[in-house]
């Protein structure tokens, strides 16, 4: 997928948005989505092996009164637009769901919309209503779309202060070198300090941060240490935020010119509460 602005700028740029403009969305940039769900949709959906779709839903119809009950709790206000991530009943493949929507949520971000990962706090009635849905599907996951208000609602700000939406771990929780007892120094990472800050710099369900990486030489083995407590009833989150991490941590790297593959091979020494999920192989 192709950015107008670096990936690692987008990275940086997009936070959760809550509060929007209730103006509609620039046609133009409403197409350009449009055509970069469709391409997902057609190609990377049926790479990826998984029974999933992404699709724009739109209640721009709604008087204001109305739009206010749209099922978000009151988490989101003024939003006309939703990107929504729809599975199969029987999908379990939330890691590779998890990447392709951080992929859309990017290309938003790329296009001056702001966006917030929305698991939990939405109504699925209300979403399902606006939409033909087969017997077999469900909705996993829905974002706002649109252009943020320049002042937060207090609500907003109060959500972010619960989960302390702008801090991340330090790296000597979150990467491993060789060992998950050693952790990984950002000079130690090298050239792969940045897409590992990438990962860091990811959104995750509460901000919760689940990713772990043991770097073992040109080896990079993803894991996820679950939180207690959070359960995979429905759609599994956590493994999901794994997926968000393994886009960041791919579009980064190829972006500084680092390739690699995505394999299965886990390492010998690892750590009994993490479960391992993928391996990021670079080139030598
Ligand atoms: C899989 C996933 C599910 C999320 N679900 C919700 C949700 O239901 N409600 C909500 O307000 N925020 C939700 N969030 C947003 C996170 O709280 C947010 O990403 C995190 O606090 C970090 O803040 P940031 O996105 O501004 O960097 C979710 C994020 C992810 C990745």
């Amino acid at each position: 997928m192709k950015f107008e602005n670096s990936v690692i700028d987008l990275i940086k740029k997009r936070t959760s948005t809550r509060t929007f403009e209730s103006k509609e969305i620039d046609p133009n940039q409403f197409q350009k989505l449009e055509s970069i769900l469709k391409d997902i949709n057609e190609d990377a959906v049926a790479l990826s092996g998984i029974k999933a779709k992404f699709v724009l839903s739109s209640f721009i119809n709604l008087d204001l009164k109305e739009e206010k009950k749209i099922g978000t709790y009151g988490v989101i206000s003024g939003a006309k637009n939703y990107i929504v991530g729809i599975v199969d009943q029987d999908e379990k493949n939330a890691l590779e769901f998890g990447y392709l929507y951080e992929k859309i949520v990017l290309a938003a971000t790329d296009l001056g919309l702001q966006t917030c990962w929305l698991g939990g706090t939405f109504k699925k009635a209300d979403f399902e209503q606006n939409m033909d849905l087969a017997e077999h599907e469900k909705i996993a996951i829905v974002s706002p779309l649109g252009y943020k208000k320049d002042k937060p609602r207090m609500m907003e700000m109060a959500m972010r202060k619960v989960v302390g939406a702008n801090k991340r771990k330090p790296w000597n929780e979150l990467f491993f070198d060789k060992s998950p007892t050693s952790p990984l120094t950002e000079k130690g990472a090298a050239e792969y300090a940045i897409p590992l800050e990438m990962v860091r710099l990811g959104p995750s369900a509460s901000n919760k941060q689940p990713w772990r990486v043991i770097k073992d030489g040109e080896c990079y083995h993803f894991f996820l240490s679950r939180t207690k407590g959070y359960g995979v009833a429905g759609f599994d989150m956590q493994l999901n935020d794994i997926g968000i991490a393994k886009c960041h941590f791919e579009l980064s790297a190829e972006s500084l010119g680092l390739y690699g593959e995505w394999l299965e091979n886990p390492p010998m020494i690892r750590p009994s509460d993490w479960s391992y999920v993928c391996t990021w192989k670079a080139e030598k």
